[in-house]
């Protein structure tokens, strides 16, 4: 703060204070000067600054405690939970304990530090004369025994209760916003490597919703199936059914070049994925003569009478096989799942 006045070097120190007295009567808007300081009941009281700082732990432990309750709210209000509460009438119970329990904790941060700074801190006012920005040596040296000298009063190092308790609170706060990452959504777990299909459940034709007997597939056709079991009510069966779609060929087995896919066959009826291993399209073109199959969407072409390896197009993987065989009624059935995730390649492929 600098002074309005420009002061007289010339006169006298108490011709200069005649000076100014008669120019603050003159001008009411003459610098008043610093008012006397007075001390506070904490600077003179010992035990009044304890009870300060247990006052400012306090709304520092406070608004942690209201941390782990924005938490226990989001874990265990569900969603849709209605509730009445005067007098904002019937509202969301997890948004509104949400948003009381954050208000709490980042309120109660404040008026911690600000009856931290108000009662503890130094309040001694200090008059600084406006400087050039760029300090000199000299003003940074003081600058730092300045800062040193606010430390050591603000009592920081000494004070560990409200430091400890602050630095509880501040590390507290951000994870409010970790468990804000559930509303990503449930983790997918291991639906992304796994389909319907498990040993035991029988090919149903998906034109004629039939079981398929290994008579039913001809050299030459390509039969689309789907497991048995699959309920249309069940909120996931569109993504079940499109995991699970699978593609049905004859081949003779002399032709069959891959020795897994030959054992993971029945009579040369093999079973793969009909899930695009590029980007996901349905494929749906089979060529009997060289069994290669196409997929529409970029043209990648897999050869069903070599493990379903990629012979032309972006497709980065063979298209999954399933291992099949025919069960005690003579039906085409599953031995298992696919043995790995279908669909487009991700991450863990490379
Ligand atoms: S999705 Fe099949 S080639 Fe692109």
């Amino acid at each position: 703060m600098s002074s309005n006045r420009i002061s007289d070097e010339n006169l006298p120190a108490e011709q200069e204070s005649a000076h100014a007295e008669v120019e603050r009567a003159d001008d009411p808007f003459a610098n008043p000067g610093m008012p006397a300081h007075r001390p506070r009941i904490q600077d003179i009281d010992e035990r009044a600054a304890k009870r300060s700082e247990r006052a400012v732990a306090a709304m520092f432990t406070l608004s942690m405690l209201a941390t782990i309750g924005f938490i226990a709210s989001f874990v265990a209000f569900p969603v849709d939970k209605i509730v009445y509460i005067w007098p904002f009438g019937h509202v969301s119970a997890l948004n509104f304990s949400l948003g009381l329990t954050l208000g709490v904790a980042l309120f109660a941060i404040g008026a911690g530090a600000i009856h931290w700074a108000r009662t503890l801190m130094s309040d001694v006012e200090i008059i600084q004369e406006r400087h050039p920005i760029e300090a000199t040596p000299e003003v940074a040296a003081q600058a730092k025994k300045d800062f040193l000298l606010g430390s050591a009063e603000s009592g920081f190092g000494r004070r560990k209760l409200i430091r400890n308790t602050m630095f509880g609170a501040l590390a507290m706060v951000p994870l409010s916003g970790v468990v804000l990452l559930r509303d990503l959504g449930p983790l997918p777990e291991d639906k992304l490597r796994t389909t319907f299909w498990k040993k035991g459940l029988m090919l149903i034709n998906q034109n004629t919703n039939e079981p398929l007997r290994p008579e039913d597939v001809t050299v030459g056709s390509l039969t689309f199936a789907q497991p048995e079991g699959l309920d249309d009510h069940n909120p996931d069966f569109n993504n079940e059914i499109a995991k699970a779609a699978l593609m049905i060929v004859r081949i003779q087995p002399s032709e069959i070049k891959d020795k897994r896919e030959l054992e993971w066959s029945h009579e040369g009826i093999v079973a793969y994925s009909k899930i695009c291993t590029h980007v996901g399209c349905p494929i749906s073109l089979y060529e009997q003569q060289t069994h290669h199959v196409l997929c529409p969407c970029h043209q990648s072409t897999f050869d069903l009478s070599d493990g379903a390896r990629v012979i032309f197009g972006p497709a980065g993987h063979a298209l999954p096989q399933l291992r099949i065989g025919v069960n005690d009624e003579g039906y085409l059935e599953a031995l298992g799942d696919f043995d790995e995730p279908v669909g487009p390649s991700f991450w863990e492929r490379g």
